[in-house]
Order: C-alpha cells, then structure tokens, then sequence
C-alpha cells in the first residue's frame, strides 16, 4: 500500500484513503458527521459558524426560510469577512506568519506577512474612502493576477462596499455592460496586465468601455508593466500615488450577516450575463468549513489554488477562504506553460505546496505535452490535490494522480457553481474516491438526482441536479433583477421548492454523484463559463450577419468548442476573411475566450414553429448523434 490511496483497492472500483490520511485529516469522523448533518443541516451550519467565524454580535436565528426563496442566514449577526480573515490575526501569533506568496511571471517574488497584508488593505480602504466610496457602494474591479487583486477586494469589503469583480480576460463591451450593471462610480485597473511575456491592455480597455459607462467618477490605476497609457486628468490616479503616505489605520466596518459582500457576474441563457449576489455571513461560514474539510488546511500547509481570482473559485478559495482560515497560500501571475513547459511543477517545487488546486482543462493542457515535465520533479512536498469547473475525464484524472501526485495524494473532485459560493458535491480526504466522480454531497447539502416530476432518479439514470435545502453561501438574488432569480433558479422545482443547479447528472448504485454536463444553454469551454446568448448577440450585432445560433461540441482538450452558425445578410458573401472578421468581432465584443472555434455560414437554421432555434439538432449534425424527436421544427 501507497501512502496515499490503497492501490490495490484502487483495482477494484473505489480508491481508498490510506489510514494514514484518515489519521491525519480533519475530521476523521466525517462520514458519520454527514448522516448526521443530512438529518439537521441547520444545526451543523450553525455550529461551523460559533467555530470557524468570530460575530461582532451573535446571530438570533441561524436560517429563516419565510421569504423563500430568499433565504436568510445568522439573522441578526453582525460581522466583516475582513475581521475574520485579517484583523484577528493580526491580534496574535499569525501576525508574523506568510500569508501570501506570489511569484510574477517573470520570476520576481513577494512575500507578505498577515501583518503587511492587513496594512496595505487598510491604505487601500482608505484610498477608497478619500475618492468617496461609502458603504453599500459598488467598486468595479479589473486587474490582472497581482496581490493588489485581492487587496482591493479586502479593502472594499472592510469599509462595506460592495466589489465586482470582472475577470481580465474580457473585453471592453463586456466590462462596460458588468460597470453600468452594478452602476459603478469607482474602477480600480491596472495599466496592464504580463501574460506569455506580452502584455494585456487593461488602461486601454477600460478607457474604452469608459465611453460607454459614464457613471464612472474614479479610476484607480496600479502600474505593473510600466507601458504608456493615456491619461484622464481628475479622472485617473496612479494607485502608488494615492497609497503614499495614507494612514495605516482604518475601522473594519460592522456589516449584517445579509448585507451585499460581492457581485459575480456570470453566463445564462440570455446574453445579459448574471450578477450574482453574495452576502456576508454565510458565504463565510459555507467557505471556511468546506475549505477547511476538504483540503484539510494545517498551519504549516502551502496552499496554491491556481485559478483567477477573478472568478468564484478565486474568491471563494483564494482570498476568503485560505485568510479566514490563516493559511499561507501561494499565487502565480502568469500563464501555466510559461516560460517552460514545467513552471507549474517548479513553483511546486520551489514553495513546497502541499495542496494544489486547478481545473481539468490546465490538467488535460499539462497530459498533451507530457509525462517528462512533472516527472523531472519529485514533488514530494505535496498531500492533496483537488479539481474543479468542469467534469474531470478518468484519463486525465489518473494522469493527475498518477504524475503529479506521484500516487501519493486523494483527489478532491469539487462541483459546485458561483452561485453555490462554495463546494457542494466533493469528497473529503476520508472519502474513497472514484475517478471522474465528485463522490457525495457535502455535509449539510441535501443534493439529488431527479426526474422532471421531482421523484427521485433510480441509480444509474440521468435526471436534473437540484439542491433541496437551503445552504449558507448560496447565491441571494440576481443583482437589481429579483424575478429573474426565482425564474432562472426556483421556477423549475417550484411545487417543491428546491434550486435547480441547471446541470443533468447521475447517481451510481453506491451513492456517487457523475456530473454530465449543463442542460441549459451554458457552455463550459476550458472551465470558462459561456452563455450561447452572448456569442450569438455578439455575432448578430455585426452589419453583415442576419442570425446566429451557437453550441457546444465536446473537445478533447477545453471539454467543450464553440461552433458557431451564421445566415448572413442578403448579397454578403462568406469567405475565410469575414469569417476571420467575425471572430475578431466577438474577441471584441465579449473576450478571446468566447471566439468560436468554427465558425459556418448557412442559408437556414433548424427552428421550432414558434421560432426557437433547435440548438439540439445542429449539435446532433455536428457530433453525428441521432437527431430524436424533430416534431416541433418548423415544416
Ligand atoms: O456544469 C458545472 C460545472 O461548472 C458549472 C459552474 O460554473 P461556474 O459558475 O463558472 O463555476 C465554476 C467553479 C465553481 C457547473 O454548473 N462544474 C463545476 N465544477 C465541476 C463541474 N462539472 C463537473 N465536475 C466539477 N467538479
């Protein structure tokens, strides 16, 4: 037997935790502890809340369901995510203790302590407040992968504001849609951003999605490349400027356990993304507790969950979760591959990571070019591996396994969305694991496999993936658009009153969840979250294209491609230089995650009589899949 999973169990169907791991771990009871949290999750959530997290005022009920579904959690508590995740540790040993390591692309590396890391959130807070940023307030933020990222979300959450965060990798349009969504007088960016050794022009963008959000007052500018920007004099100010010489001192302010924390917007099924509101009280308790008994976190471990945190992964398991807990996390600036094939393993290497945390797609990246990079490193250091955003093929799962953890380390399988704020479907490090397989619903999650009526699915047959019980850190509302909420999530199990995650799944005869994939017009490329709506309105907003219909269609590599279907306008030609021309349109209008992979120009698409485009048969064509019912298309 391994040290880390019996591999003759392995042979058979489960891998089992060796004893050493249940020894070590956590809560070694916890599949006890899970029955019985099934039974009350109430008083489980309630009592992760008195250990994990500290109340300024103590909560007089932990969850109140009358307004489902929206839901309220430690009613009357009074508490700032920033109190938990630095003030009080700043208070006694972890004062001194390395918080965060990040390395640049280029090598460079910065060390700070709890200490150094409370300050500069506290100068940053105030900077906030000198441009005028009041409580409940939004701040728009969009920078590349710099400690600065998180600092000025800490300290838009310690004076109460509310932050935004839009991942980097979007375009102008796209911010400007999410700045005048949240309608955000203050923008903090950077001039611009290392990735692959050139540059992202985040100044320049936000300048131009700046002429289509005027509510905009404020743009805070940190300089990291050093390139040439454009300057809006009272309008612009370098984040070195405003931070030099300001006070060090700044109140953490008292919030409710429901006050707004964050927005995160995300895709659906229309091309005006989501923004999901998350709060301050039970987005805590949820990420602390499942961070903590999934990955295990010990004094002396070196956690590196290497997603952006721009996205709820990083939010949730990067900045809150890691702080609350008074980890030290690890955070790399650039791309996976860069310059070396191996900078991931050296960074492994280098810091001494014991826990690492990334998605299939980087996994699958990492299988294509070969065994040879992370067997030139021991890697000895690390103990837990995890994966998230998308299901996990068994292939690249055993590769993970197998080369990365040297057969030595469980993988935390982890499903969740950034509307659940946390995980919900994962194993612990107890959990005997199945590649592939997010095994079992956390503790305190009532999760299941149903058919359309609601009745439970049998073993082994695919039904809808819904949540029957309200947790703590689930999204509240949809920001300024309440009915689009309960449509999106609570109109399907209406009778029953349970959340709908939008994706289809299966339960095996042991219990073990297998994610299938999205039912909804969501695609997950590479882990990334796209709504077909969006590409479509991008293509559609082009001069020269009619319509557009776009799926998904599987990928060995991003899990999923986008392949796009245009009717252009009448006496406009397709040729290969319009096509090139429509891709670089929707690269603009939305971001170059969201170009289509192909891209074909047809007379007509396939619709319903009512005049919805049957998505289904056009993937049905592509993959070569039988087209089933067609009795609704249009004659
Ligand atoms: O389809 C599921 C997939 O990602 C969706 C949520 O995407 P997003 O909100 O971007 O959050 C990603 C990071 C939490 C889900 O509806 N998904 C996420 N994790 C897994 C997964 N599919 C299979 N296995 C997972 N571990």
């Amino acid at each position: 037997m391994t040290e880390g999973i019996d591999l003759a169990a392995a042979k058979s169907e489960f891998y089992h935790p060796s004893p050493r791991v249940v020894a070590n771990a956590y809560a070694p009871d916890y599949l006890a502890l899970r029955e019985q949290a099934a039974n009350d999750p109430v008083a489980f959530w309630d009592a992760r809340a008195k250990e994990l997290i500290d109340w300024y005022e103590p909560y007089t009920q932990v969850l109140d369901q009358s307004g489902a579904p929206f839901f309220k959690w430690f009613v009357g508590g009074k508490t700032n995510v920033v109190h938990n995740a630095l003030d009080r540790h700043v208070q006694g040993w972890r004062k001194n203790k390395v918080a965060l390591i990040w390395e640049a692309e280029d090598g460079e590396v910065r060390t700070y302590s709890y200490y150094d890391l409370w300050r500069e959130v506290n100068q940053f807070a105030n900077v906030l407040k000198g441009l005028g940023v009041a409580k409940g307030d939004t701040v728009t933020i969009y920078m590349g992968r710099v400690p600065e990222l998180p600092i000025a979300m800490l300290a838009t959450a310690k004076i109460g504001a509310i932050h935004s965060v839009v991942y980097g990798g979007f375009s102008e349009q796209a911010l400007a849609d999410r700045i005048n969504d949240a309608q955000s007088r203050v923008v903090v960016t950077c001039d611009g951003a290392w990735l692959r050794g050139k540059t992202v022009n985040l100044k320049e963008i936000t300048d131009e999605a700046l002429t289509k959000a005027p509510v905009v007052e404020q743009v805070v500018v940190l300089k990291r490349t050093g390139q040439d920007v454009a300057w809006v004099e009272g309008r612009d100010h370098w984040w070195h400027d405003l931070t030099h010489d300001i006070s060090a001192e700044c109140p953490t302010e008292p919030m409710d356990a429901e006050d707004p924390l964050f927005i995160l917007y995300t895709s659906g099924s229309t091309g005006k993304p989501k923004g999901q509101l998350h709060t301050c009280g039970g987005y805590q308790v949820h990420i602390a507790t499942t961070l903590q008994y999934v990955f295990d976190l010990k004094e002396d471990d070196r956690y590196w969950c290497a997603a952006d945190p721009g996205w709820i992964t990083g939010h949730s398991y990067i900045v809150y979760g890691p702080l609350i807990l008074g980890a030290t996390s690890l955070m790399y600036e650039g791309a996976p591959g860069y310059p070396n094939p191996d900078r991931w393993w050296a960074l492994v290497e280098k810091f001494g990571v014991t826990v690492l945390y990334t998605a299939p797609t980087a996994i699958r990246g990492f299988m294509r070019l070969g065994e040879s990079w992370p067997d030139k490193h021991p890697m000895q250091s690390l103990r837990l591996l995890g994966s998230v955003g998308e299901p996990i093929n068994p292939e690249a799962w055993r590769w993970y396994y197998t080369h990365v953890g040297k057969e030595q380390c469980p993988i935390m399988d982890t499903w969740w969305q950034t509307e659940t704020g946390g995980f919900m479907i994962t194993p612990t490090p107890v959990v005997p694991l199945k590649p592939g397989s997010g095994t079992l619903p956390f503790a305190g999650i009532l999760a299941d496999v149903v058919r359309e009526d609601g009745s439970s699915a049998d073993a082994n047959e695919d039904g809808y993936l819904v949540i029957k019980h309200p947790w703590p850190g689930m999204t509240r509302t949809i920001w300024g658009d309440p009915d689009r909420f309960k449509q999106t999530y609570w109109a399907d199990f209406a009778q029953q009153g349970w959340y709908f995650t939008g994706d289809s799944a299966r339960r095996d005869e042991d219990g073990y969840f297998w994610i299938i994939g999205r039912m909804d017009d969501v695609i997950k490329v590479s882990g990334y979250r796209l709504g077909t709506a969006e590409i479509e309105s991008a293509l559609v907003s082009h001069p020269k294209v009619a319509e557009a219909a776009v799926i998904g269609v599987p990928d060995e590599l991003r899990g999923n491609a986008i392949y796009a279907f245009c009717i252009l306008r009448a006496g406009v030609e397709g040729n290969d230089a319009l096509m090139n021309e429509l891709k670089q349109h929707v690269r603009h209008e939305v971001g170059p995650i969201a170009v289509p992979q192909q891209l074909d120009f047809v007379a007509t698409l396939p619709k319903t009589r009512s005049g919805k485009i049957m998505r289904r048969l056009l993937k049905a064509q592509v993959t070569g899949q039988p087209l089933g019912d067609t009795s609704t298309l249009e004659a």
